[in-house]
Formats: structure tokens, sequence, C-alpha cells
């Protein structure tokens, strides 16, 4: 039986968090905690599917104005995170890398961010993407800036090079929770040629059949990157092109 077409880099917006709690009466906050359960047990699932890089919207740059205990519930959570889940990945072959503008986050918070990226930086079994106060608007801003002030040509290659995510492939499937059907400024660049996935389910209940589902669906499209179908089927070997 041939393997069905696992994408190399899955990127997901995890929403729904907050619906979740309030629709039993908790704290949006306990949304947050159980979308970590979620979290964790979706990475186990990508590792296990093959997938190479996991990539989740965890803070957005808007989420700042989000009510103060919320905030501070989510900064919280990534505090716990650093301290409770990093041996674990360490040990699982995860490499752990924080995407995002850090200024803004307390000295304690990057100093965390730094050590969990030192101790997983020679894990290679899958690279695990944590996009916190990041939008996809201000990754391409700081990029250009970036080479404005090198003094550098402004490109695609260059540009794409210099984004907090050039350190990985652009994702193949962006799946996205919650029911909504956008990307609310995650990963505006690199999603140029992305199968897109919406779930209705909300994140704490996207469990691993859900992601199968997912799965299931982008191995049945057909990426095409501007060309026709015909084109996708036969490639043009290097002779064709030659003639053309
Ligand atoms: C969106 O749901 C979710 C978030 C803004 C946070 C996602 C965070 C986690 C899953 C926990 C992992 C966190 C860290 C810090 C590693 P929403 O609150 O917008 O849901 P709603 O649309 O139902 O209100």
């Amino acid at each position: 039986m041939t393997q069905p077409r696992i994408p190399h880099h899955v990127a997901i917006v995890m929403d729904g968090n907050g619906r979740w709690a309030t629709r039993r009466y908790l704290p949006r906050v306990a949304g947050h905690k159980k979308g970590m359960d979620t979290l964790r047990a979706c990475l186990r699932h990508c590792g296990e599917r093959g997938i190479k890089v996991l990539t989740v919207f965890a803070f957005s740059s808007e989420n700042w104005s989000r009510p103060a205990d919320e905030v501070s519930g989510l900064m919280e959570l990534l505090a716990v995170a650093l301290a409770r889940e990093i041996p674990q990945l360490r040990g699982e072959g995860v490499r752990v890398q924080f995407v995002g503008d850090r200024a803004p986050l307390s000295e304690k918070v990057r100093a965390g961010l730094a050590q969990a990226e030192a101790d997983t930086a020679s894990n290679n079994r899958l690279v695990f993407n944590v996009c916190f106060n990041y939008g996809g608007r201000w990754d391409i801003a700081q990029a250009a800036a970036k080479l404005a002030e090198r003094g550098e040509p402004i490109t695609e290659k260059s540009l794409g090079a210099a984004l907090a995510l050039a350190h990985v492939p652009d994702p193949d499937l962006i799946i996205r929770t919650g029911g909504e059907e956008r990307l609310s400024n995650f990963l505006l660049w690199q999603a140029a040629y992305a199968e897109l996935f919406f779930s209705e389910r909300l994140w704490p209940e996207f469990d691993a059949a859900a992601l199968d589902e997912a799965l299931a669906a982008y191995a049945s499209r057909e990426r095409r990157y501007g060309m026709t179908s015909e084109q996708v089927a036969a490639p043009a070997t290097p002779a064709d092109r030659k003639a053309a």
C-alpha cells in the first residue's frame, strides 16, 4: 500500500479556546490551559505521522488588547510550558523555536525562551515553532527594515531569508480550528502556496482523529504552484526545458 502524502510543514491557528471555556461557564484562561493539553497531544501525533515542522500561533501581536487577566494568563502559561514541557520535548528530539517580537516581553520570559531554544538546539526529529507576539505584517516589516539597515537590495529571495521563519520551508498545510475561515495575520508571506484547512472544531477538541482528517484532505489535494494539472502529473525534464 502506498503511504499517503504527508506535509513536511503544518501550521495551526489554534482558535476556539475562549468559546470552549465560556460554554462551560469557565474563565477564558481555562480554555487556553485545555488548549495547551491539545497542543501537547497534537505535537506528539505530528511526530508519529512523520511531520517535520509544526508551527503554531500562540499569541498574536494583536492579542495584547485582550482583557489584562487573559494576557497575564497566557504569559503565565508560556512560563509554565517552558518549565514543564521543555525537558520532555528535549528528550523527544523536538527543536523548539520562538518566533515573534521579543522586545516587549519581560527579561525573565526572554531568558526562558533563549534557554529553551539552546536546550533543544541539537534536536532534529521535529522543529516546533511557537509564534508568540507574532504577526505576519510585523515579520515582513522587520525583514524589510533589516535589509534596509544593511543596505541590501530587497528581492523575494533576500526578504524571504530575513523573515523570522527563514529556518524552515514554507508551510504545506495551514489548519485553522474554531470555524472561522481567515488567516488573521498568520504567516502572510509563507502562506502563498499553502493548502488551507478549516475545522469547525474548537481547538481544545481538536484531537488526533481531527488532525488525521486534515492530513487526509491535504493528501487528496493537487498542488499546482501556478502550473497546469498535466504539468504537475508529468513534470518537465531538463531536456524539455531546454527545448522550450
Ligand atoms: C485563540 O483562541 C487562541 C489563543 C489566542 C491562544 C492559543 C494558546 C494556546 C493553545 C496555549 C498554548 C500557549 C502557549 C503560551 C504556548 P480564542 O481565545 O481566540 O478563542 P475564541 O475565538 O473562542 O475566543
